[in-house]
Formats: structure tokens, C-alpha cells, sequence
């Protein structure tokens, strides 16, 4: 029998308070000691990655170095341009998305473990990272790098990813804190939200990471809530984080994200970033003023003493600065990427998984077959030493057996940059197909037995600082299809994205269809592995795929601001010495509308049919759910059934369970993800399967009383492989 490490099991109940707390003597100590110019001097950046520490009392400075998904190369001190070093290379591991799509509790952790190990290497001492903001609205800049749309399954892959980062050493900072969940206008859009869909949703992620992971260090977002830029926002620092969560780490601003000095310090900030407009001479002439008192500065100092002197202390000259990428890294990333690919079509021809005793020649079509997706996307490109492409991959798989040819196909959106001063305008990428590629892919395509599609976006279509404005294909990719479907039968479309994109063309004209991410430095190899039958797919989306933009809820109740006039978004770049804000700017506000019901819980609800659901992704294995029993276990519950692989093939599935209330007083979605299990089955092999489900999941946030309460009554739990496939069902009354 196996026992889930779902969401929340009992081995990551709180024990016994934060790892943290343990130099609050010596803290005492060092504070007493410190001139206030040196507790000043702590409470913002001094170079564009690192904070100060006390240099006559031989503590280190702070350094940070982006994540989330990779250790970013090092910059000059004070831009953003590259120091072109040749010793600051890293493993690119598959982003947030990806990640997200193994639903693997034990990947995640070795993740921020192989994250943490090559920061230590580079001397860092704080990831940038896990990125991890609800997935609104598909088109999301960033939703890449984020993990997913449901809240359980973004916590629980933070809380594992903070313990594996920190277990080896570096603290991690989770981000962006909270509800920065566009980039179109992220520097100034006002997001307006009902209590308890922030803490259902929005802030929930946050809240397991802290309490379960006991994350050490927070990003506070660009933007403003309910009326409060994020970085002097009381409420969500002090209220919430540190009072009701306990949170007794460090904040730092996002970069450029800091508005004001009394207001910042008094709500929770610790560390201005990167520059000092505001908490370096003017704090300091604040508190000389008395309009902030030392007490608090004491506080902020001891926020960021706690993490410093936890986190070892790596001198610059002593880290082994040498180019990272280590085998054991390269081997974490292709383990994540193994289980993050998601098949999400396979008709009952069965294209995949190819036959290559039978084909002979495969045409592969498309520039992301060849393209590299490590740099591009700001501030979370890796500089990376190895990445193993599609068509690499394949080729290494395949050796001499079956000959690949290959087409462009199409021409890859490339971002014109404006630069600083004129700002970045996202075009369109180009959405009308080159006659001339077209032509000569056709003919590639007619003369194999099987056509390898790549299509997708790329690092440039997908990016901080801009939203997508469509989730069409880009650069005539439909348009494409269509030609190759004509030309060849057998045709196998690819989706190289970070998050959805329309598929209903491809997914029509392809026999079978597979969504493989921007998988890091070995997605490549573990695609091939996929592709060729080596391994079964078992990824499972972690966000649904929507047949239309105008689906999603955000679009839907017109609560996504994206078309201001003016339609700058120059804040990509952001300008440390202007300040930002402009009155029409500042009343650019979002209003969730929609409440708790993201993704899913939306597309259930209003019964919109959908292209892909969340959790769903196939696998070359037929697997049965059956017996579900459910037990009352202290206070909790613990589900469990019976999983068999009905097929000769060894292959992972991820089991899910979702809960519906029968009766509630309160407006509650349809189902919610209430947890989950990766489990490898052998072919034939039959077990059963245990997921804790715990009350704490089931509560419901109380906005009277600003606390999470148990509604008695009757709840419905449904097993199954995804959230519109739950053959088990089960009531019980709580
Ligand atoms: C991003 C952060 C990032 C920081 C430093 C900001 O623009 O929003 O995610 O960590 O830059 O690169």
C-alpha cells in the first residue's frame, strides 16, 4: 500500500515554529551593537543583486540571484546589462508550468534542492523564486514561470520546492506577493478583490509556503491591492503575513517597486530594491525626524538577521565560481521534464508512441524544433551551458535507424526592444504564414512517413513585462498545419509553450497532439524518450486549456485591463530613478470579479466546454480507478482506492481528488482540487492508493472573523485521473 504525500501530509505539519527562530540572543546582541547608519544601510539594495550586511561585525552581505527556474547570470553592479563572465553558467530547469505538470510532490523538492546547490556554487544566498501567482488569465506574461491556476497544487509545489531549497541551505523568496497576475501595466494596475477569494485563492499559495515550508524570504509585487501598492501594503504585510501566518522572515521590494519611506518600513518592508530612493538617506532622516521610530528599523534588522544567519554565509572569493550545470542538476531537470509532458490527444490510429521499426523517414517541421528556450523572457533567462533541443533529441534517440529531415516551416516572432526610453510595445506576433516556408515544409512533409510538428510560442512571445494579446498560434502556425495535414496523414503536433494556446486547429488536423513546455536544458532528450515510446507520457495539465480567450472568466466579466489608451508598457524596463506615479495610472483598477472562480472552477460552473481540462494529459498505459473507501483518521480523512495499469506498459499516473459540498450556505465552486498523488505502476500491476485529505482544506475563509471555518455538513469526494474524469464517488458528512 502506498501513502500519498499529498498537499499537506503530517510529516509537513509545523514543528514547532520557524528554523528561523533560533539567534534571537545573538540577534539581540548585534542590534545593540549597530550604529543606525549601519541598520540603515541594511534596508536596501547596494548593488543590483545584494543588500548590506555589517561589515565591521564580519557579516555578509545578502546576495540574490533570479530564479525561479535557474540561477540567472551575474550583472555589472548597478544595471542590467551582463557582466559577460564565462564562470556564471546554470541548469535550465523546466519553468513553472512545467514543474507543475509532473504534480510530482518529490520533484519539486529535488528541484529547489538542484536550484539551492547551484546558487551555493555561485555564492548566492536568496532565490528570486518560486514564482508563484495564480495563473488568471491565460495570456499572463508570466504564466510560464508560474506553477498553475489552483491554488493546492501551486501550495504544495512551493511548500516541496522551499524545503529542498532551504534543506541545502538558501532561502528561497516567494514571488511576486500577491495578486501580480498580469504584466500588462503590472507597475501600477490596482487589483480589487473580495477577502475571501484572496485568501481561497490568490493568497494561498503564499500562506502553505510559509506555514508549511517555512519559506524564508517574500517578494512584494509591483502592483497595488484594494487601494495599497503591495510594498507598503500593511494588511498583506504585517495583517496577514506576519501576524495571522507567522512569517518572521525578510520582504524585499520587487526591483524598482518601492513608492514610499515611513509607509514602506512601517507596513513590513525590510529591503528596498535594488537602490536606496527611498529607504537610504530619507529613512534615515525620517527616523532622525522621529517619523519612524529605531524600535521598528530594529525590527526590519532583525527580519533580516534571522535569514542571514541561517543561511551560511558564502564569501564572493570563496564560492567555487565555477560554470554550474552539473550532472546531478542536468539529471533533476530531466527527471521533472520526463513527467511534465503532457499527451494531449493520440487518436485511435495511434501515432505515438512512433513506431520506428516501421518509419523510416520523419519529417520535423518547425523553428522550435531547433530553438533554444533558456534566454529571453527579462529577468528569468539561464545562461545556460547545455540545452538539448527537439530535434537533438530525437536525432540522438533515433542514431541512424530512421533518417529525420527538417523545415522551417515558419518564422519565430522575435520582440523588436524599444529599450528603456521608448518603451516596450509587444506586437502582435506575426500571425500570417510565409508562402515560401509553407511550400518548402509541404515538400518535406510529402516525402516522410510521419510529420513531426513543432509549433507554440517562444521566449519573446511569452515574457515579463507583456501579456500575449491572443492565445492564437503565432507566425501563421494554424495556417501551416492545415498545408501539412494535407500533404501527410500522419501528422504529430508538438506545442512548445509555457501556457495555454489555442489549439482548435491543430488538435482538428494532427493525429495526435502532445504539449511539452519550455522544459529546460534536457527537455529535448526527455520529449524524444516521449515521442519514441522510451517512457509513457504522464504529465497532467496544471491549468486548463480553453477553447476561445473569450472564455476566460477575466476576459469574460471584462476585469482584465489591458487596453488603456496610451498602451505603454514601459515598465518592463523599470526606472529606478523616476518615479512612477502618475494619477491616470493609479486608477487603473482590476476587479476580480469572477471571485473564487478561476479556471476551472469557473469553466464547471457556467458549464463552458473547454479544449483541455485541468489535470487532464493521457498515457500509452490504461489505467482503472476502482474501490474507493474513505476513512475518518484523527480529526482528517483519508482516501483511498484502488489503481491498476491495465497494459503490458510500466507508465506514472497522477490520481486527484476533488470535493464538492452537497449544501453550503456560502456560494462554493463546483469541485476544488483537494489532492493528489504521482504513482509508477508496473504493467499489470494493480495497488492501492492512500491521499490524506485534510479538514484544514476543506475550511472556507471567514471574512467576520478573518479566519478559516469548517461548514458541517455533507461533502462529495470524486477519484479519477482528471478534473472531468472521476469515475469514483463517494459521500460523507463532516
Ligand atoms: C521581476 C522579478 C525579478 C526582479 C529581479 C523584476 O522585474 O519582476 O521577478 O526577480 O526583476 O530581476
Amino acid at each position: 500500500m502506498v501513502i500519498a504525500m499529498a498537499s499537506m501530509t503530517t510529516a509537513l505539519a509545523q514543528s514547532g515554529g520557524s528554523y528561523l527562530l533560533r539567534h534571537e540572543k545573538q540577534i539581540d546582541a548585534i542590534i545593540k551593537d549597530m550604529t543606525l547608519e549601519e541598520k540603515i544601510a541594511m534596508l536596501h539594495g547596494k548593488n543590483m543583486f545584494s543588500s548590506e550586511g555589517i561589515p565591521r561585525l564580519g557579516i555578509a552581505d545578502v546576495e540574490y540571484a533570479d530564479g525561479p527556474f535557474g540561477i540567472r547570470e551575474e550583472m555589472e553592479p548597478h544595471s542590467w546589462n551582463s557582466a559577460h563572465l564565462t564562470t556564471d553558467s546554470a541548469t535550465f530547469f523546466p519553468t513553472g508550468s512545467a514543474l507543475a505538470a509532473t504534480w510530482s510532490t518529490e520533484w519539486a523538492y529535488a528541484y529547489g534542492k538542484g536550484m539551492s546547490h547551484e546558487a551555493r556554487l555561485r555564492g548566492k544566498d536568496m532565490i528570486l523564486g518560486p514564482a508563484i501567482n495564480i495563473q488568471r488569465i491565460p495570456t499572463g506574461g508570466r504564466t510560464y514561470e508560474y506553477l498553475s491556476e489552483d491554488p493546492l497544487l501551486s501550495g504544495t509545489l512551493a511548500v516541496y520546492y522551499t524545503r529542498g531549497a532551504q534543506d541545502d541551505g538558501t532561502a528561497v523568496c516567494l514571488k511576486h506577493y500577491a495578486l501580480n497576475n498580469q504584466e500588462d501595466y503590472r507597475g501600477f494596475v490596482d487589483v480589487r478583490i473580495s477577502d475571501h477569494a484572496m485568501h481561497e485563492i490568490y493568497l494561498r499559495p503564499f500562506e502553505m509556503a510559509v506555514r508549511e515550508g517555512d519559506a524564508w524570504g517574500v517578494m512584494a509585487a509591483y502592483n497595488k491591492v484594494n487601494g495599497r501598492w503591495c510594498s507598503e501594503n500593511k494588511h498583506l504585510l504585517t495583517t496577514v503575513l506576519r501576524e495571522q501566518w507567522g512569517f518572521p522572515g525578510m520582504v524585499i521590494s520587487d526591483w524598482g517597486g518601492v513608492h514610499s519611506t515611513v509607509d514602506a518600513v512601517t507596513s513590513g518592508m525590510n529591503v528596498e530594491m535594488p537602490g536606496s530612493r527611498f529607504m537610504g538617506q530619507a529613512l534615515l532622516d525620517s527616523v532622525k525626524a522621529g517619523k519612524v521610530s529605531e524600535d521598528v528599523i530594529n525590527q526590519r534588522v532583525r527580519e533580516i538577521l534571522r535569514v542571514r544567519l541561517t543561511v551560511e554565509p558564502i564569501a564572493k572569493e570563496k564560492a567555487n565560481r565555477l560554470p554550474v550545470g552539473n550532472d546531478e542538476e542536468m539529471t533533476i531537470a530531466l527527471e521533472v521534464a520526463r513527467r511534465s509532458i503532457v499527451l494531449l490527444k493520440n487518436d485511435k490510429q495511434g501515432l505515438l508512441p512512433i513506431d520506428t521499426r516501421r518509419v523510416r523517414t520523419i519529417a520535423v517541421i518547425g523553428e522550435n524544433a531547433i530553438k533554444t528556450m533558456a534566454l529571453g523572457g527579462v529577468g528569468a533567462g539561464v545562461k545556460t551551458r547545455k540545452e538539448i533541443t527537439p530535434f537533438r533529441g530525437l536525432r540522438d534517440i533515433l542514431g541512424n535507424n530512421v533518417k529525420l529531415t527538417y523545415a522551417k516551416g515558419y518564422k519565430s516572432y522575435e520582440r523588436q526592444w524599444g529599450g528603456p526610453s521608448a518603451g516596450n510595445k509587444q506586437q502582435d506576433p506575426v500571425q500570417e504564414a510565409d508562402p515560401e516556408l509553407v511550400e518548402e515544409a509541404v515538400k518535406v512533409a510529402k516525402s516522410a512517413d510521419l510529420v513531426l510538428y513543432f509549433a507554440g510560442n517562444n521566449r519573446e512571445v511569452e515574457t515579463e513585462g507583456s501579456d500575449r494579446k491572443s492565445i492564437t498560434l503565432p507566425s501563421g502556425q494554424d495556417e501551416l498545419a492545415e498545408a501539412l495535414a494535407k500533404a501527410n496523414k500522419n501528422l504529430i503536433t508538438v506545442i512548445v509553450s509555457g501556457g495555454p494556446v489555442d489549439v482548435s486547429t491543430v488538435s482538428k488536423v494532427s493525429g495526435a497532439l502532445v504539449a511539452s513546455w519550455f522544459n529546460g536544458s534536457m527537455g529535448g532528450q526527455a520529449l524524444a524518450e516521449v515521442l519514441t515510446g522510451k517512457i509513457s507520457p504522464s504529465g497532467k495539465l496544471p491549468m486548463t486549456w480553453p477553447k476561445k480567450l473569450e472564455d476566460v472568466p477575466a476576459y469574460v466579466t471584462g476585469t482584465y485591463p489591458q487596453n488603456m489608451e496610451d498602451n505603454n508598457q514601459g515598465d518592463i524596463f523599470v526606472d529606478l530613478t523616476r518615479n512612477r506615479n502618475n494619477d491616470r495610472r493609479q486608477q487603473l483598477i482590476a476587479n476580480y470579479a469572477e471571485e473564487d472562480l478561476v479556471g476551472y472552477r469557473w469553466y464547471d460552473q457556467k458549464k463552458v466546454a473547454v479544449a483541455y481540462s485541468f489535470g487532464f494529459g493521457l498515457s500509452y498505459a490504461k489505467f482503472q480507478y476502482s474501490d474507493l473507501q474513505v476513512k475518518t483518521v484523527g480529526g482528517d480523512f483519508e482516501v483511498s482506492f484502488i489503481l491498476t495499469n491495465h497494459s503490458a506498459i510500466d507508465a506514472e499516473e497522477v490520481a486527484q481528488v476533488y470535493v464538492s459540498r452537497i449544501k453550503s450556505s456560502i456560494s462554493r465552486p463546483v469541485k476544488e482540487l483537494k489532492g493528489f498523488h504521482r504513482v509508477a505502476l508496473k504493467g499489470g500491476e494493480r495497488q492501492r492508493i492512500t491521499i490524506p485529505l485534510r479538514r484544514a482544506d476543506l475550511c472556507h475563509w471567514d471574512e467576520a472573523s478573518q479566519s478559516w471555518k469548517l461548514e458541517p455538513g455533507k461533502i462529495k469526494i470524486q477519484v479519477g485521473g482528471s478534473s472531468t474524469n472521476l469515475p469514483l464517488h463517494h459521500e460523507v458528512k463532516l
